[in-house]
């Protein structure tokens, strides 16, 4: 046993480095994560449920959820891209006066947007008949041909050709907010930007998060640790009989596998109904529905607890069905799985906003 001290100090050395690789470097790189603020708002996500939620993640829990359903939505690649919002101050007025339209041209942008685009025709701006006099402009209007005339030739240098049809950048910039550039490299976006904005626009970054899941709807986002601080235990869910849930309460009403054409007023209302429908029996949604009827969590009379509200709204049905308080918590907590707001690591795309996201 010459060597017994050197083969336990061996042992030690691999166990502590197991030790520091598996518990120590997770817990320093995650272990004082905190819900993130989001900006412009007094909020935080992931938020503190609210108690009737709190309770409803319990329920999910008890039922088993989470054997068919993940709440985790993956994400592939990011691609970037270039938006022109604004088209700054410092243009040629081109208005003809009294004639009620205003049209300013910024010169130096067309420039930046045909560098940014080389698919893109660049046209001459012309000259309305009544400025044709006016000092100001026409030496601008001169100036801008001959720098196009050059600009046309270091294309014919570079082997760029612009189509004679399609879109001009003219066209372009006058149509605000306007998509320079879809889906590129982060260099290609950023040099967009940066030509846009020294020629005096107002151009912002746009992210594009692409994969299956996004593209089905189920999140803008992918899921990241920071989702799940609020949760104890993490309900992940490992197989995916039926969509995943971790941005359900923010789902548009087209993206669940039984789309619904959501009514004009009160969505958030409209939403919980729908919710409660499904859990009550998912085949009256969608007929060939396998997610199984939670219809235990509902009664025929008006229950004496208190979320005992109006009865359920059934498709087909006038019997009254009374959802039970564990119905109405389980919906509150499916109502904050929210899949639209951004986290530093993972940011949302600008234009996520416009699926007007329903409120819990
Ligand atoms: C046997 C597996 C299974 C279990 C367990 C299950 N579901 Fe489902 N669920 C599905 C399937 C499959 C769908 C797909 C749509 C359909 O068939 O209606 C679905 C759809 C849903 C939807 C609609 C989502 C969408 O995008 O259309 C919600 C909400 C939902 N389930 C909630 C629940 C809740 C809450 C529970 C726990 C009480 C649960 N599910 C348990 C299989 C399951």
């Amino acid at each position: 046993m010459r060597y017994g001290p050197i083969i336990g100090a061996g042992a030690m050395i691999s166990l502590a480095c197991s030790w520091a690789a598996l518990v120590m470097a997770p817990q320093l790189q995650l272990g004082a994560l905190a819900p993130a603020p989001i900006p412009n708002t007094a909020d935080f996500h992931p938020a503190t449920r609210p108690g009737l939620a709190a309770q409803g993640a319990e329920v999910y829990r008890s039922l088993g959820c989470q054997q068919c359903h993940t709440r985790q939505v993956r994400q592939t690649a990011i691609l970037f891209g270039a938006r022109l919002n604004e088209l700054g101050t410092n243009g040629v007025n081109l208005s003809v006066p009294g004639s009620g339209q205003t049209n300013v041209v910024n010169l130096d942008l067309l420039f930046a947007l045909a560098k940014a685009r080389p698919d893109l025709a660049i046209n001459p701006v012309q000259i309305p008949s009544a400025l044709a006099g006016d000092t100001n402009i026409a030496p601008k209007l001169d100036q801008f041909s001959k720098d196009l005339a050059l600009f046309r030739r270091n294309d014919e240098k570079a082997g760029i050709v612009r189509p004679g049809t399609g879109p001009s950048v003219n066209e372009l910039a006058g149509k605000l907010p306007a998509d320079v550039l879809v889906k590129v490299s982060p260099e290609a976006a950023e040099r967009a930007v940066k030509l846009l904005s020294e020629a005096g626009g107002k151009a912002e970054l746009v992210i594009y998060n692409l994969g299956p899941d996004i593209e089905r709807g189920w999140g803008s986002r992918r899921s990241v640790a920071r989702d799940y601080v609020n949760d104890n235990p993490v309900l992940l869910g490992n197989v995916r009989v039926g969509p995943d849930l971790a941005g359900v309460g923010s789902r548009a009403p087209e993206k669940f596998a039984a789309p619904w054409k959501a009514a004009t007023t009160n969505s958030a209302v409209e939403f919980e109904q729908r919710l409660l429908v499904h859990l009550y029996n998912p085949r009256l949604l969608a007929k060939d529905s396998i997610c199984p009827s939670a219809s235990y969590l509902f009664e025929s009379k008006q229950p004496n607890a208190r979320y005992s509200g109006r009865p359920l709204k059934l498709p087909g049905i006038d019997a009254p069905v009374y959802p039970k308080h564990n119905a109405y918590a389980l919906v509150a907590y499916l109502l904050t799985q929210r899949g639209d707001i951004g986290l530093p690591e993972a940011p949302v795309p600008a234009l996520a906003a416009k699926t007007s996201p329903v409120k819990p």
